[in-house]
C-alpha cells in the first residue's frame, strides 16, 4: 500500500533522480522505526547454494544499491541477501544523464548508467558499518578506462579488499554499458580471468582463514555454443556459481515503445523469457555441478517458479521490485516450490 503510493509520485520523476531520493531515504531509515513503511516479514525458507546458507531464495538484484548505503534498509525488507556494486577499483561517474528510461508498459527499464560507482574503498567503509547481518554479495567489475586486456587486474584489485567483508563475490563481465566487456565472456580471456581469480581466491581464503565463494555474471545475449563454452570454462575452474542473466541488448518485445531506441540494457518483463531460456540452456550443459543464481524480468511469483524449473537455486529481483515494490519478495518466498 505504502509502496504503491511511494511508486506513484516517483514515477512523475525522472527516473534518476526518483533513484537517488529513494536510496537516500533507505539510507536515512533502514535502522530507525521508520522502515516500517516498508519492513516486512518474509518466512523463513532457508536455501544452501555456493555453500552457504540463505535465509531465504530471493535477492537483491546488483546495480540499485551500487556503494551499498542501504544495506540494512533491504534487510528489513525481507530480502535473502543483497547484492551491491558494480564496484569499480576507482570511483567513476559513469555515462552521461539522462542514463536511466522507464518503459512503463513493458514494465521494463533500459539503462546506460555505466558502472557510476563511489570506488571499492568506500564501499568497504559502507560495508564495515552496516548494523544487520543479510548476506551481501559484492559485485565487482573494472573501471572504464582500464584497457580489456588489463581488467583482471581491476578484478583482482577488488577482490582483494572487498573479500573478507562479502558472503560471495560475483564478477561482472556482462553489463552491455562499459565498452569491450563483454568480449570477457569468449575464450581464452574468460579462462585466463576464472583461473586468476580462483587462485586469488585460494590465496585470500588462507590469508583470511575463510572461503568466500565466487560466482560468475553472464548476458542473455549469448548463443547455445557460447553458453556451452562458458559451462565448460566455469566447470574446469571450479567457479562456485554463474548468475544468470544481465540485461539484454535485444529490443524484440518492446518495438515502438516510448524510450525503447534508447541505449542501453533492457530489463523487467522484456527480458523474462529470453533470461529463462538462457538458465535452461545452462542448466543442461552444467548438469548440476554449478549452482545458477536466475534473474531477469522475474514480475510475479510464476516467472520465479519458471526460473526454479528451468534450473536456478536462488534468485534476483531488480526491476520487478521497481514496478512491484517489496511485496514481491514476500509473494516469490510464499508461492514458489523451492525444492
Ligand atoms: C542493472 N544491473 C546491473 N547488473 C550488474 O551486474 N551490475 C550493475 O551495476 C547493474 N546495474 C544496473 C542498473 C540498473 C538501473 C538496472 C535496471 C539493472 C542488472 C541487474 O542486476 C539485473 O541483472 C537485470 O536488471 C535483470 O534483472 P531484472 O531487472 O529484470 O529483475
Amino acid at each position: 500500500m505504502f509502496y504503491k503510493l511511494a511508486q506513484k509520485v516517483m514515477f512523475q520523476m525522472d527516473p534518476e533522480v526518483a533513484h537517488n531520493i529513494a536510496i537516500g531515504s533507505l539510507k536515512m531509515t533502514g535502522n530507525n522505526p521508520l522502515n516500517c513503511f516498508y519492513s516486512q516479514n518474509v518466512k523463513s525458507t532457508p536455501v544452501e547454494c555456493m555453500g552457504l546458507t540463505f535465509p531465504n531464495p530471493v535477492g537483491l538484484a546488483a546495480g540499485l544499491d551500487k556503494d551499498g548505503e542501504s544495506i540494512d534498509a533491504f534487510y528489513a525488507m525481507g530480502f535473502g541477501h543483497i547484492e551491491v556494486g558494480t564496484v569499480t577499483p576507482r570511483p567513476q561517474p559513469g555515462n552521461d544523464q539522462p542514463r536511466l528510461f522507464r518503459l512503463k508498459p513493458a514494465k521494463g527499464i533500459i539503462n546506460r548508467m555505466g558502472f557510476n560507482n563511489k570506488g571499492v574503498d568506500n564501499l568497504v567503509r559502507n560495508l564495515m558499518a552496516k548494523k544487520s547481518d543479510i548476506m551481501v554479495g559484492v559485485n565487482i567489475g573494472k573501471n572504464k578506462d582500464t584497457p580489456v586486456e588489463q581488467g583482471k587486474d581491476d578484478y583482482l584489485i577488488c577482490m582483494d579488499k572487498v573479500y573478507q567483508h562479502s558472503a560471495y563475490i560475483a564478477v561482472n563481465i556482462s553489463s552491455p554499458n562499459t565498452p569491450g566487456l563483454r568480449t570477457m565472456q569468449y575464450g581464452e580471456l574468460l579462462d585466463d580471468l576464472l583461473n586468476s581469480i580462483k587462485v586469488k581466491q585460494s590465496e585470500l581464503a588462507q590469508k583470511h582463514g575463510k572461503y568466500v565463494p565466487v560466482a560468475l555474471k553472464i548476458a542473455p545475449d549469448l548463443t547455445l555454443e557460447e553458453i556451452q563454452s562458458i559451462a565448460e570454462s566455469l566447470k574446469k575452474n571450479n567457479f562456485d556459481a554463474v548468475i544468470a542473466t544481465n540485461t539484454t541488448l535485444s529490443r524484440d518485445n518492446v518495438q515502438g515503445l516510448d524510450n525503447a531506441e534508447e541505449t542501453g540494457g533492457l530489463s523487467g518483463k522484456p527480458l523474462t523469457e529470453l533470461s529463462t531460456k538462457v538458465i535452461k540452456q545452462l542448466a543442461e550443459c552444467i548438469d548440476g555441478a554449478i549452482p545458477i543464481i536466475g534473474v531477469g524480468g522475474i514480475n510475479s511469483a510464476k516467472d520465479a517458479q519458471d526460473k526454479l524449473d528451468a534450473g536456478a537455486t536462488m534468485l534476483q529481483i531488480y526491476s520487478g521490485f521497481i514496478y512491484q515494490g517489496p511485496q514481491l519478495v514476500k509473494e516469490i518466498v510464499d508461492q514458489c516450490d523451492f525444492k
